[in-house]
């Protein structure tokens, strides 16, 4: 059953201004317990043991609201007295986001995790918490949205404005609700009622009104509309699990991204994107990247596919980290060994897939990006641009009368090997760390070309002092001239590429 109450919209206003006033924000959870983000607080969603002497570590309505939202403790009624004026509590209990403890009238718990992020509140399913409480069991577990890897898919959207933005499986509708924030207007879908009831809940209770939740399978319940922008965390994990309905994948746990794959160009305007939270697999003969092309069947050639990594993970690694975080036992590792294996798995890969429609009839392109520790959506955007006018009309020529410069912060390595009595380089790389994790095997004249590129010398200029040396077609000599564009080793005149993100680096578990 819904543990709340769609209410008044008054009584959302009166709810959400108190937790504002109170200052229950990320800022001061993070503070307060001194974490990096919210999830080092909430394993397996509720608050974590160890944080327990701090909850009780002095006073404040932001530290009342985080023991009863947070931590889910039966809360005495003098207290609610003590912080919550009469209106306040009376739209609590209205709401649902507060209810009396079975069998007492004394104590209130909420039946929900009721979190701020991004400067919202988002109230969701609550797991195990303290005093013996269980929470919700069922297999449409709505999470939070807050959990590492929902900010990963959060972060890794862009927040500037669009016309018509969908967020599909939305979950509590936290990404439907940010956009909706940058949107004209926002759509957010997911298959479990539950998902589509905690959305509209979270909707009311940030008073937007830009929001269309809807019920249904991927796109059958937006079968007629089209997007400018589509965001989606779809559910990726491997049937070994809880078979919960957020988190399982299908059999090889990529079936609904590849429907998602499949389906989301009809839905997309032209230049319009796709950002989707993945975690897929290379296998023996066909990478993830490569997969994902082939799903996207007839629109093939009318798509352009760029995959940003985060993380490359040898599929042990991955299950390692898989059983750490569910508390499962060590020998399930021989299910994930066993799963990868039927599959000729080898590596697992965690990032951002973004497709895009192109706007006019040009060729497509295909990325596979590692990003920077400093990288961001910001640098991917980049990318996609950078690729796009690449492949404009006329690019070959204007690119030839361009003179770019070499940036300064590639390594150019050099292997060499004993042969014949003599160290000889054998092969060069250009190594770089931002915006992009790049290792690109070159031929020794690229090597020259790169030194040569000053900003004063045209590449029809350097092309043609390169004819005297070596034989290199226009055309090779341009897909050259283009990789190291796309790897910022070289810049266009006027280029400017997005400065890497300040702050503090994300560190995963394994990496
Ligand atoms: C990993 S959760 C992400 C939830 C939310 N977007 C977030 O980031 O917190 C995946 C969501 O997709 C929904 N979902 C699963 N299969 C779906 C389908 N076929 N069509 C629409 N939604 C689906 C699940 O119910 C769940 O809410």
């Amino acid at each position: 059953m819904f543990p709340l109450r769609m209410g008044s919209p008054a009584s959302f206003a009166t709810v959400r201004d108190f937790l504002k006033k109170s200052g229950y924000s990320e800022e001061f959870l993070k503070s307060h317990f001194s974490v990096p983000a919210l999830e080092p607080l909430l394993m397996p969603q509720g608050l974590l043991f160890q944080h327990f002497e701090k909850l009780y570590q002095g006073e404040g309505a932001a530290l009342f609201l985080t023991r009863l939202f947070l931590g889910g403790y039966a809360t005495p009624r003098q207290l609610f007295h003590k912080y919550c004026p009469r209106e306040v509590m009376d739209a609590l209990l209205e709401l649902g986001l507060v209810q009396e403890v079975r069998g007492s009238h004394h104590d209130l718990r909420s039946p929900v995790l009721l979190y701020p992020a991004y400067g919202l509140y988002i109230a969701s399913d609550a797991g195990p918490r303290m005093e013996g409480v269980t929470g919700y069991q069922g297999q449409d577990f709505v999470m939070s949205g807050t959990e590492d890897i929902c900010r990963d898919f959060i972060d890794g959207f862009p927040k500037t404005p669009c016309e018509r933005f969908l967020d599909m499986g939305t979950g509590s509708g936290l990404a439907a609700i940010l956009g909706a924030g940058f949107a004209k207007h926002a759509w957010a879908v997911d298959i479990t009622e539950r998902a589509t009831r905690f959305a509209n809940f979270n909707r009311m209770l940030n008073g937007v009104d830009n929001l269309t939740i809807l019920r249904g399978d991927l796109f059958e319940p937006v079968k007629d509309l089209q997007f400018d922008r589509i965001v989606s965390n779809p559910p990726f994990e491997p049937p070994l699990k809880s078979h919960m309905i957020y988190s399982e994948g299908g059999s090889d746990g990529e079936q609904i991204l590849a429907r998602l794959v499949q389906q989301a160009p009809e839905h997309l305007v032209a230049g319009g994107r796709l950002y989707a939270n993945v975690c897929g697999t290379d296998r023996d003969g066909e990478t993830f990247d490569e997969r994902v092309v082939r799903w996207l069947g007839v629109y093939r050639e009318e798509v352009d596919v760029a995959l940003f990594v985060r993380l490359e993970l040898k599929p042990e690694q991955y299950a390692i980290q898989q059983m750490l975080g569910e508390n499962q036992e060590s020998w399930r590792l021989h299910e994930y060994n066993a799963f990868y294996g039927s599959l000729r798995a080898y590596q697992v890969v965690i990032g951002m897939l973004v497709i895009q429609r192109r706007t006019r009839p040009r060729p497509v392109f295909r990325v596979r990006r590692k990003l920077g520790l400093r990288s961001g959506v910001e640098h991917m955007d980049w990318l996609m641009d950078l690729e796009a006018r690449l492949l404009d009309e006329g690019m070959p020529q204007r690119l030839m009368q361009a003179a770019p410069v070499a940036t300064s912060h590639w390594e150019l390595v050099a292997r060499h090997a004993f042969r014949e009595g003599r160290l000889s380089p054998v092969s060069y790389a250009f190594q770089t760390k931002q915006p992009f994790e790049v290792e690109l095997n070159v031929a020794p004249w690229i090597a020259m070309v790169v030194a040569d590129c000053n900003g004063r010398h045209t590449l029809e200029s350097l092309y043609d002092s390169l004819q005297k040396k070596a034989p290199i077609s226009e055309g090779q000599f341009l897909e050259a001239m283009r990789a190291l564009l796309s790897c910022d080793i070289l810049r266009l005149p006027g280029e400017s590429v997005p400065e890497p993100l300040s702050g503090p680096v994300r560190h995963y578990f394994l990496q």
